[in-house]
């Protein structure tokens, strides 16, 4: 969360439908990375359409501390005078990163082969996360750690003098992995190669060739994706414009398919193959939705999406296709409640790692409103049907995907749906209450219902 707001409960009823045009928030991944890169730039970055939540805002205070200039303008535009990779300022105290998985993950990456020594702290959700998946192929580049019992946070680094470029497999599907190994080898003295055997987002690859950094992608012989980065460039500023988040828009996508009457345009959405298995999912459930306006900036697709409501089918999502939609399973389970038949999601051991058990606190939340659904290790099956029925509460374990899941149920249930903490959507779309009701939806807070 929002580990500095008070829990504050928000509920759904459904009601009228959904209509008219809307722009979600900028890409959180995208956004974390215009900063960091352009921190490690010589000279003046620009970003527009960044997004400001609580995430992306604890990655520009990380780069503050180590000496980048991040300002906000009037026209809403960032700039970001950097420091230069290699000059890095050892910062002054504690970095907190509140509920940030790929901020702190990223850091470390860029920490860990400067010669700086830097404590990292997050909130009681990012405290549990396992850090270890970024924290081994660091040391093994030399950089020193302490950290709590199972490489949690906090966690305390002191980066190489000089980092040892090295060759690394990434045991588990992960752009946050990919991205820290990548991150230090920028700063290590020659080549360091990452072999990716499941493609993951690719954001890091394209962006940092962009700042000019000299990076190559093939396959092996086994179909693995094998990078390759040149260390110690000099990475010049970017002018960079941040496409809508695919994931965010996934809320409104869902909820325009599921309440009936809804015809909703979601503008100006990333459409990065690595990002828009949802889409492709939704679609293949019955989903009407048409892409429309396809266009390319910065070196990324684009889009606009009609979405109107659809009698949606349960279906089996390939395994395959988690790495490009794994932020999106809980709202994925919410349309499945209401497909005709069972929705059947292979594939999700990495739910278990995010902000929360996302497998576990989807389930609990499906039951809580009278959805069946079957967990195991890593699948879940909802059997869904045009009748969810609703009226339950849901715990959002400081999960700002969980809490926006739910509400999206609410829209279109039976009876109303209330998350223990709306605070915690602020991590990544400040701005979903205000767009939800500019379509039409019914939201309440416990101020309102009691005015
Ligand atoms: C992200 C990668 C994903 C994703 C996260 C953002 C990124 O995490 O879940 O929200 O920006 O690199 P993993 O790499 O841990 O799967």
């Amino acid at each position: 969360m929002s580990h500095n707001n008070a829990p504050a409960p928000l509920t759904t009823s459904s009601g009228s439908p959904l209509t008219g045009t809307i722009r979600v928030p900028g890409d959180k991944s995208i956004s974390h990375r215009s900063l960091m890169f352009g921190a490690l730039a010589v000279g003046r970055t620009t970003v527009t359409g960044l997004l400001e939540s609580e995430d992306v805002l604890a990655t520009a205070d990380a780069m503050r501390a180590v000496g980048a200039t991040i300002e906000k303008h009037d026209d809403g535009r960032f700039t970001v005078d950097g420091i230069g990779l290699g000059s890095l300022l050892e910062p002054e105290s504690v970095i907190d990163f509140g509920n940030a998985g790929t901020g702190v993950r990223l850091t470390m990456g860029i920490f860990g082969s400067h010669n700086i020594a830097a404590t990292f702290v997050g909130d009681a959700s990012l405290s549990k996360r396992p850090m270890g998946r970024v924290l081994n192929p660091l040391r093994d580049m030399g950089t020193s750690v302490i950290a709590r019992d199972g490489d949690r946070l906090p966690a305390s680094i002191r980066g190489a003098e000089l980092a040892m470029p090295i060759t690394y497999r990434v045991p588990m599907p992960s752009a946050q992995v990919k991205s820290a190994v990548l991150l230090a080898g920028l700063n290590a003295p020659g080549e360091t190669t990452v072999i990716e055997p499941i493609a993951t987002r690719d954001h890091t690859e394209k962006m940092l060739k962009g700042f000019g950094a000299q990076i190559s992608l093939s396959l092996n012989d086994d179909g693995e994706r094998v990078i390759k980065l040149q260390g110690q460039p000099e990475l010049k500023p970017q002018d960079i414009d941040v496409p809508g988040d695919p994931s965010s828009a996934g809320f409104p996508l869902v909820a325009a398919l599921i309440v009936p009457g809804s015809d909703v345009t979601i503008e100006n959405v990333l459409l990065n193959e690595h990002r828009t298995g949802l889409i492709t999912t939704l679609i293949e459930m019955g989903g009407d939705i048409e892409i429309v306006n396809k266009r390319e900036t910065g070196g990324e697709e684009v889009g606009d999406l009609r979405v109107k409501s659809s009698s949606l089918k349960g279906i089996t999502v390939p395994a395959d296709r988690a790495p490009s939609m794994i932020d999106e399973y809980p709202v994925l389970a919410i349309a499945a409640a209401f497909a005709e038949g069972d929705t059947f999601m292979p594939g999700l051991e990495e739910l278990r790692v995010k902000e929360s058990d996302r497998l576990a606190a989807v389930a609990r939340g499906l039951e809580a409103n009278g959805i069946p659904c079957t967990e195991t290790e890593d699948t879940l099956t909802v059997t869904g049907g045009a009748n969810a029925i609703g009226g339950g509460t849901v715990t959002t374990h400081l999960d700002h995907r969980i809490a926006m899941a739910f509400l999206v149920l609410g829209m279109a249930a039976h009876k109303p749906v209330t998350v223990d903490d709306g605070a915690v959507i602020a991590t990544s779309f400040p701005t979903f209450t205000t767009l939800f009701e500019d379509l039409g939806a019914s939201l309440s807070d416990n101020a309102s219902e009691a005015a």
